[in-house]
């Protein structure tokens, strides 16, 4: 990772990592899941596993795009995409996504740098007369919105619009709503999987614990922290029923202290940490999340027996 990536993920970590541990702010931590400094990608091995449902799901309605209606008014657009993932991911979606729109413009935008680089690699590779490329940042903070005569899409897969909480989700929307122009798009992937068994032994697998301790490894190796024990952590997996939520926490199997810029952070045995939330859409959240912000919903996308939906909602 450059210096320059290295800073950003270090930017509010701090604070963010005492709201964790101190459980202010429950289930925030989803930017440091990804990148955890280690030879082991681990969102890499969850999308692997063959019975990650969220990538099977999303592939074949990405696979089905071209029997929805054409995509021809948005040819030559700017595409942005928010958070492309691992080489799996941007091969099986971020590729497909590239031929449905044709783009002429396409960049990549992650806080993981490595993916952000790999997406952009990819596409100027596979998707020929694409100009790529790709910027670092934390995009529901800062995101780069290029003001062409093209118009602007942005794509966001993988059901990472579900990760934020109601009031991220809101100043997204709001940032969206005052800089895109009319003509402009956002399309995005949710879950609507409302089954609670299904959802459980989804999220509860090995490879998704992997990737929750991520946080606990990030942190110990961004503030140098030697006395913590990563591993002393399992996953432990809720489903919120009101607020139609997967909730995912870390569960500490041993009592550990630390410190951390010079607070005791005392971690009991049993104490539980909301890392991130998983929210399962309903096609009305969606059609009145686009209406309050001057957009319409042009296409709602679903196959039968899948629980994604692609949605494109155009600036008005
Ligand atoms: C759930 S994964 C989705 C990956 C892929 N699009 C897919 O469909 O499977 C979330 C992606 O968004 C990125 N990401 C998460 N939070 C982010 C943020 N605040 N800013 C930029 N990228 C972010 C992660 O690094 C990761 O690549």
């Amino acid at each position: 990772m450059n210096l320059k990536a290295q800073e950003l993920l270090r930017q509010n970590s701090l604070e963010d990592y005492l709201d964790f541990l101190y459980q202010i702010r429950n289930f925030h931590m989803t930017k440091y899941l990804y990148n955890s400094h280690s030879e082991v990608d681990h969102y890499g091995e969850v999308v692997k596993f063959k019975d990650y449902y969220l990538k099977q799901h999303d592939v074949k309605l990405l696979g089905s795009l071209t029997e929805a209606p054409a995509f021809d008014k948005y040819r030559g657009c700017i595409m942005f995409e928010i958070g492309p993932g691992c080489p799996e991911t941007i091969k099986a979606k971020t590729i497909p996504l590239v031929d449905a729109f044709k783009p002429k413009q396409y960049v990549a935008v992650d806080f993981t740098a490595s993916y952000a680089e790999q997406a952009s690699d990819t596409v100027a590779k596979e998707a020929h007369g694409i100009y790529a490329w790709y910027t670092v940042c934390d995009a529901f903070k800062s995101l780069p919105i290029l003001q062409s005569k093209t118009p602007s899409v942005i794509a966001i897969l993988g059901s990472t619009l579900g990760n934020l909480s109601d009031a991220e989700l809101r100043a997204f929307f709001r940032y969206l709503g005052n800089n895109m122009r009319r003509g402009d798009a956002l399309v995005f992937t949710v879950d609507s999987c409302l089954d609670k068994e299904m959802l459980l032994s989804a999220y509860s697998h090995p490879y998704m614990e992997g990737l929750v301790k991520n946080v606990m490894r990030n942190l110990k190796n961004e503030f140098d922290i030697s006395s913590l024990n990563p591993e002393l952590f399992t996953l432990q997996v809720n489903w919120n029923r009101g607020e139609k939520s997967i909730e995912m926490n870390l569960m500490a199997t041993h009592k550990q202290s630390f410190a951390l810029d010079g607070y005791e952070i005392n971690i009991e045995e049993g104490a539980r940490y909301g890392v991130a939330k998983s929210h399962k859409f309903h096609a009305t959240e969606i059609n009145n999340l686009a209406m309050r912000y001057g957009f319409k919903v042009e296409l709602i996308h679903t196959l039968p027996g899948n629980n994604m939906k692609f949605v494109l909602i155009e600036k008005h």
